[in-house]
This record gives structure tokens, C-alpha cells and sequence, in this order.
């Protein structure tokens, strides 16, 4: 898998170089707080951690003008039920609101459907992450269910949102997004 354009992202496989980024972004309170980590990292924790990424699925990179921003990558592949899971962060808080997110989902998800035979894409997210829930909503995730008190963080619980994507909701996601950028067509740069 080469790297993927977006209409304001590029997403690449993750490489060595970004583990002092990750290392940075993965120890933010912003970040760990609703990736729900459980603790902080060592950058070898990092290191090991792409490894494990790279054998598990497809660990991407979100850039932005040649930058790392943030993360987005696919796994838990189920062939038979043709779903996989997605995760996603932005690890520079100040790039947060301009839209990079639902960028970096949608191009991925363009390049998933387009090119596998995949049913349904799912996450899981924190169920009071009111920033994440809503541009998922716009990229055709539907809510499906509501794990309650799943993690405790802070001092409270916080329940777990399941949240999922099929082709079809996908597509009208898809020509909205499109529409909010005409003339871009998202392509793989070096398609495999
Ligand atoms: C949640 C997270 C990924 C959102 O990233 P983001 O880049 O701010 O998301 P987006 O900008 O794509 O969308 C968020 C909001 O920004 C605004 N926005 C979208 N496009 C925009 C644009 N082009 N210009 C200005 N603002 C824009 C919108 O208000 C949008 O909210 P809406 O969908 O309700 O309209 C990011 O805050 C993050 O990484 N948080 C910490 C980790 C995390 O929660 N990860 C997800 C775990 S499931």
C-alpha cells in the first residue's frame, strides 16, 4: 500500500521517523484521555507498538503539506464477515476543527471500499467524546450501541460507543464530501 491523497490530507504507511511524534502525541492528556490509554509511553513502547501495528493491519500517517499530524489506520480484518475496525487521531491539538479528521477518515475509507470487498467498517469510541462522534456521523458511521461504564477515567465512568459504516452509507457520505470539494479526485499515488 503506497500513500493516499485526500483533499487536504495525505496518508502514508508509518515509518520509523514518525516515533518521536507518536511518543509525543500518544503522552497528551488531549490524546490518551479519549484514546482511552490506560498509561504513558516509552518511545521503545512506540517503536514497538508500529511493529505490532504494521503485523495487525494497516498503520497510516496523516500529513499535512509533507507534516505529521496525527493517525488513522485499519485492522481487525474479518474476512469472512468482510469488516474491519478503524482508529484515528489528530495529535496536534491546534490542527483540530479544520476538517483533517473527516478528511483522513474519508480517504480511507474511499481506498477500503474501493479496493477491498468489504461489508461494514466499525470503531469503538469513548461515549462522551463530543468531538470525534459527530464528524464520524458525517463520514456515515451510524451509533449501533452503548457499552455503559466500559472505563473509568477521571474519577467517573465513561461508557463505549459502537459505531459503523456499509458501503451504501458510505456512498452518501462520500458525495457529500466530494461535493465539498469539486474538482479533486481522491487517488491512491501508488496504488499495489
Ligand atoms: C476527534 C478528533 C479526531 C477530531 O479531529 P478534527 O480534525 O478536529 O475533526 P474535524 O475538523 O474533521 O471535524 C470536527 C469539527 O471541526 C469543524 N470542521 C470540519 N471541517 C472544517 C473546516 N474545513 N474548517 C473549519 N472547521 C471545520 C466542524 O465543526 C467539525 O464538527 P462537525 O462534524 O460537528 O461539523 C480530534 O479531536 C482528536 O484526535 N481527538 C483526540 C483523540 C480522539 O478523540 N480520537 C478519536 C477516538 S475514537
Amino acid at each position: 500500500m503506497g500513500a493516499i491523497r485526500g483533499h487536504t490530507v495525505e496518508l502514508r504507511p508509518v515509518e520509523e521517523s514518525d516515533a518521536p511524534f507518536i511518543h509525543r502525541w500518544m503522552n497528551q492528556p488531549e490524546i490518551w484521555r479519549y484514546m482511552d490509554y490506560e498509561r504513558q509511553y516509552s518511545l521503545a513502547d512506540v517503536l514497538e507498538d508500529i511493529e505490532a501495528a504494521r503485523g495487525s493491519g494497516q498503520p497510516l500517517t496523516i500529513l499535512v503539506d509533507g507534516r505529521p499530524i496525527g493517525r488513522v489506520g485499519l485492522n481487525q480484518f474479518r474476512d469472512r464477515d468482510r469488516i474491519c475496525s478503524l482508529y484515528l487521531y489528530i495529535g496536534e491539538p491546534e490542527c483540530w476543527g479544520r476538517g483533517y479528521a473527516r478528511d483522513a477518515v474519508m480517504t480511507l475509507l474511499a481506498f477500503a471500499f474501493d479496493r477491498w470487498d468489504l461489508h461494514q467498517v466499525e470503531l469503538w469510541t469513548l461515549s462522551d467524546n463530543d468531538r470525534a462522534i459527530p464528524m464520524y456521523r458525517r463520514c456515515g458511521f451510524v451509533e449501533e450501541a452503548t457499552l455503559r461504564d466500559r472505563s473509568f477515567k477521571e474519577g467517573r465512568w465513561v461508557g463505549h460507543t459502537v459505531m459503523s459504516v456499509n458501503r451504501d452509507e458510505f456512498a452518501t457520505a462520500r458525495a457529500t464530501w466530494d461535493a465539498d470539494a469539486p474538482g479533486i479526485v481522491t487517488q491512491d499515488s501508488q496504488a499495489t
